[in-house]
């Protein structure tokens, strides 16, 4: 099993690249054009198809062998903490994967519709910002401050 210093640092970075990935995308959904949209929205197509893997796999990793095991080793009173995270990766999956649906199937004339789900990437952006912040609060609390001990 990885040193608690190693999971610590090991989460660190990995926020740091998908919040890398939340600050582009933000940018991109923030400036939409007025005219000569299609570039635009074939660029917005890509990157949330791209986003919403690599947030997927993100997921992923931390349960399997990531973080989530590891919290639970060193402290087995976190299992409705780490319940509840991997209820939110299912939940945040979802709504990613039937978002990307309705990106990859917009057309530059459906302004309107460009916006309203502009509007919803937002708030799936605000979601994960909240479920990592308190991923690394969790991960700051368990490996740490509580380095070493083992209740
Ligand atoms: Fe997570
Ligand atoms: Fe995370």
């Amino acid at each position: 099993m990885p040193s608690p210093s190693d999971i610590a640092r090991w989460i660190r970075e990995e926020h740091a690249k998908a919040f890398d990935l939340i600050a582009q995308l933000t940018e991109h959904v923030a400036a939409i054009p007025r005219t000569n949209i299609e570039p635009w929205l074939r660029e917005l197509k890509e990157e949330f198809e791209r986003f919403r893997a690599h947030m997927q796999q993100h997921f992923a990793l931390e349960e399997e062998g990531g973080y989530l095991t590891a919290v639970l080793q060193i402290r087995p009173a976190l299992q409705p903490e780490v319940d509840a995270f991997t209820v939110e990766h299912r939940q945040l999956s979802q709504i990613m994967t039937s978002v990307n649906a309705e990106v990859a199937g917009l057309e530059p004339s459906q302004t309107l519709h460009i916006r309203d789900v502009c509007a919803r990437i937002r708030n799936i952006i605000a979601m994960l910002e909240q479920h990592e912040d308190h991923e690394n609060n969790l991960v700051s609390h368990v490996f740490t401050q509580d380095v070493g001990s083992h209740d």
